[in-house]
This record gives structure tokens, sequence and C-alpha cells, in this order.
């Protein structure tokens, strides 16, 4: 099958590397390539230009791969080289958020002066509306997974191939315990998971970015955007059924590789608190998160005051090391506990040599 060439264009600080490199997650065989890297790098663009585009060509013929996203802002003369030179099905996608978007600071990416002449020159020579872009999209409301996705969804009608097919395929892992089981969430779970999490004793433990009241449909929305584009490569998120009723999703408990600070989150329907259950669910997560994703150290948080939360800490090692202003659903808590575990304290808390 003909290679396909994905170029995501656009002016600076649009959005191209992230979403890029978001899209190269989660669309199945590709790479990502950040086209600034290339080429042999000269102060004046048109000398250095041609050689990034020789240089994605390059790529493409070397690369084996199916698919290869390439971050870089396309003219003109630009996209009708490559079309003339790749071998390959060429895609051109550009993000194009308004220009005030665009100079302001976006994930704390910090502009410099130049770059805000240069992003206003790229705006005034239409980097944000080329007429060859196969969808032109703002996304300046959208986090850069959302963006992906809805890209993503786009791409597959010019793949011609069903989503699924082209996501990348990734073995879940799941678990058991003496009572549970630690499975993937997938959509048909959203009403079991929106049924038991969506009520004002779960959430009012939550940090305060969590909706109350939660809007109907929020939990299909969530897993679409926040949790399957990020399954497996930012963040595992498994869903908690007992084991005689596997398809009703009672918990969940997930971890993030980009803590903020925590890496590890947690809820439980209420009918099922103070058995024991997120604390046996706890113990298979650990041992993946240190043993297979390889982290070092985790660092959790709660509200002071959600004592269950902070017991469950207390039984699996995890250290106190400091409190801090925070916000919750529930505005009584004004603080919130920031704990440690590192590898070693959570072998030994299970007894296992490290
Ligand atoms: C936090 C939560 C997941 C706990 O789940 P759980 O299955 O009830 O937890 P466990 O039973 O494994 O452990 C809770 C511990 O807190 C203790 N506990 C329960 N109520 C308590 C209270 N009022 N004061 C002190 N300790 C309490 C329990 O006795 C148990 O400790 P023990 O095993 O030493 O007896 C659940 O309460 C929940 O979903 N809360 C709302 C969402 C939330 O707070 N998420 C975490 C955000 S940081």
């Amino acid at each position: 099958m003909l290679q396909t060439v994905i170029i995501v264009n656009g002016s600076i600080n649009s959005g191209k590397s992230t979403v890029a490199q978001k899209l190269a997650n989660i669309i199945s065989d590709c790479v990502f390539i950040e086209g600034d890297e290339l080429g042999n790098h000269d102060s004046d663009l048109e000398k250095w230009i041609p050689t990034v585009l020789q240089a994605i060509v390059q790529h493409a013929r070397e690369l084996d791969c199916q698919n290869i996203f390439v971050a870089f802002p396309l003219r003109h003369e630009d996209w009708e080289y490559l079309q003339q030179h790749l071998n390959a099905d060429l895609i051109c996608v550009t993000l194009s958020p308004p220009m005030k978007v665009a100079l302001s600071t976006r994930n704390s990416r910090q502009l410099e002066n130049w770059e805000r002449k240069r992003i206003q020159e790229m705006y005034n020579d239409g980097y944000h509306e080329r007429d060859f872009s196969y969808l032109i999209h703002d996304n300046a409301q959208e986090t850069p997974e959302e963006t992906a996705h809805f890209i993503a969804q786009f791409l597959t009608k010019k793949l011609k191939k069903p989503l699924d097919q082209c996501m990348k395929k990734f073995e879940f892992p799941s678990f058991r315990t003496e009572r549970l089981i630690l499975r993937e969430i997938i959509e048909a779970d959203a009403p079991s998971y929106e049924k038991n999490f969506a009520t004002y004793d779960v959430i009012s433990e939550l940090n305060r970015e969590v909706p109350w009241p939660y809007p109907k449909g929020g939990v299909l929305e969530y897993m679409r955007t926040e949790i399957f584009p990020k399954q497996g490569k930012d963040a595992w998120v498994w869903g908690i059924v007992l084991k005689d009723k596997p398809n009703e999703i009672i918990g969940s408990i997930g971890l993030w590789k980009e803590g903020s600070p925590e890496n590890r989150g947690f809820w439980l329907a209420k009918k099922f608190w103070g058995q024991g259950i997120m604390t046996e669910a706890v113990i298979p997560v650990m041992n993946y998160a240190f043993d297979v994703i390889g982290f070092d150290k985790l660092t959790f948080a709660n509200a002071a005051g959600n004592k269950r939360s902070r017991r469950i800490k207390e039984k699996t090692g995890a250290r106190l090391i400091r409190l801090e202003p925070a916000e919750f659903v529930n505005s009584d808590y004004k603080q919130r506990e920031i704990w440690e575990l590192t590898k070693q304290e959570w072998y030994k808390s299970q007894g296992r040599n490290c």
C-alpha cells in the first residue's frame, strides 16, 4: 500500500508539533518527524526550507512505515515540491487558531519577539488557510489530545479505513485480585461508570476541575477525549469491576506519566466504601507502575480531610511530604496533602526485594 505523508501545517505556536506527535501516538504504523529539526539550518529561510523538504522526501523513502506525520509550515511552492518528489499519498492538515491565540502563551510556551513578529508575517502570508489543505481546523478551544482525535477521525476517511483499524493496537493489561477485575474501559461502560461516579459523595472529594453538577453524558465525552487517546501512552486508566459482576464499573484507578503533581487518581462508588476495595485495587496498579511502566517515584494528592484516601496511602507505604493550598469540588476543603512513594518504599511495604 502506498505510504501516506501527512504534513501538519500552520504558523508558529499553532500547535503543529504537539498535535502531530499526539496523532503519531494514536494512528497505527507511523512515525512523527519534527520539520524544524531537519535540513541544514540557515537563518535565510529561502536556503533552509528546500533542505528540509529534501530531508522529508529522503525520510519517506527510507522509513519503513505506513504513515509519516511531519510538523512543518508549508508555502505553495513547498507543497508543489513535495507533490512532485514524494512517492506517497500526500495530505496537508492545517491548524488555524485565530492569530491572537497563536500570539498568546500556549502550553506555557513563552514566545520570543522574533517569533511574535514571524507569526504575524505567517498569518499575513496565509499559512493558516492553505487551499491545498485536506482539513483547516481551528484548534483554539481544544486540548492537543482533542485536536489529534478530531483529525484522526477525519484522516480515517482519507485513509479509507475505519478508525479502530487505524488506531494503534495496544494490549491493555488487566488484573485479577481476590474480589476484583481491573480492566480496560470501553464505551459500553459509560452508563455504569456515570451512574456510580456522578454522585456528590464521590465528586465532592475531587479536584475543582471536575464539574459539579456533573453533565449528563459527560463520562462518554471524557472517555473519548481524555481516556482513549492517552491509554497506554501518557496514561493508564482501569475500570474496577467485581468478579461476579464484570459489566458494571464500580470504580476506576488511573496513572498519569506527567503528574499535576499527582500521578495517580481513584474513585469508588459509595456503596462499596470501607471494604478495603481500593486498597486491593491499588496493589496490582502500583506493581505495574514500578515493574512495567518504569516509574521510580510516584506522587499522590488528596484533600486534607479526605481520610479514606489518606489512609490508603498510609497503608501502602507512601510518605506525606507537604500540605499546600488547593481547591476541591467541596469548597470546605482548602488544602491538599502531597505524598510520595518511591519504588523502594513500595517494594518494602509489600515485603518484596528491589
Ligand atoms: C477514597 C476511596 C477510593 C476509598 O475507597 P475504599 O475502598 O473505601 O478504601 P479502603 O476501604 O481500601 O480503605 C479506606 C481506609 O480508610 C479508613 N476509613 C474509612 N472511613 C474513615 C474515616 N471516616 N476516618 C478515618 N479512616 C477512615 C478505612 O477504615 C480504611 O482503612 P483500614 O483498612 O485501615 O481500616 C473512596 O472513599 C472514594 O471513592 N471516595 C471519593 C473519591 C475520592 O476521594 N477519591 C480519591 C481522591 S484523592
